[in-house]
């Protein structure tokens, strides 16, 4: 399974990557509006700094809600970097938007994902990524790993190339849960895959070890 951190802090991304696990980032207008980035210039300069630290796929999010103004934004983000995937909103100008760049060989991530109705779309259209919103799905009492687990089903009876990338992961089980479904790709924020490192008997079994060291080295 891939890794990806979803955040646009500089500092949490090289962290990730200097832990030699990272596979991508993922960012969307509000992380962005969290990291006091606004305006194009500055939105595009820092996808420019991301993909220098990161060694993978950067999720860069349209904000047209038209074909022709996302395809206009798309180009101009995929031109960016090679790394640049573009972020699309599962809408119906969205869904023709990433058969257009399907076309033209430019990656996709389909985002706001919540129904696997959603997800087939996605698909048929020929996108790179799909972007299920586990956390938000859980916020309102509904089974997001559910989800993931019937568009695993529908991809694989089809063959769809089409990768499920786990969205709104919250902490650690998400990411375990999503591992033993099967999904592709996961992106949460750097707590969660931190907190994969976290075991008190490793914590234990290491000062035990460190302390008989010290006995017979004296
Ligand atoms: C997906 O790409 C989104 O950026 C993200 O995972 C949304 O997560 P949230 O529900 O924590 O905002």
């Amino acid at each position: 399974m891939k890794f990806f951190i979803d955040t646009a802090n500089l500092d949490e991304i090289a962290e990730a990557q200097a832990l030699g696990v990272l596979d991508g980032v993922t960012t969307n207008p509000s992380l962005m509006a969290k990291e006091g980035i606004t305006g194009e210039a500055n939105i595009l300069a820092h996808y420019q700094k991301i993909c220098d630290i990161v060694d993978g796929d950067v999720s860069a999010e349209v904000i047209s809600t038209d074909f022709e103004g996302m395809v206009k934004e798309g180009e101009a983000l995929a031109a960016l970097h090679p790394q640049i995937v573009v972020k699309l909103p599962l809408i119906a100008d969205g869904i023709k938007a990433c058969k257009y760049f399907s076309d033209k060989g430019i990656r996709t991530n389909v985002t706001l994902v919540f129904s696997a109705g959603q997800a087939l779309l996605a698909a048929k259209a020929g996108a790179t990524y799909v972007s299920p919103f586990l956390g938000r799905l859980d916020d309102i009492s509904t089974d997001g790993l559910n989800l993931i687990a019937e568009i695993r089903q529908i991809y694989d009876n089809y063959g769809f190339e089409t990768q499920i990338l786990s969205a709104s992961i919250r902490h650690t089980m998400h990411v375990i849960d999503c591992a033993k479904i099967g999904s592709d790709v996961m992106t949460g924020p750097l707590s969660s895959i931190t907190g994969l490192l976290k075991h008190p008997l490793t914590d234990i079994g290491l000062a035990k070890f460190l302390e008989d060291y010290k006995k017979g080295n004296q």
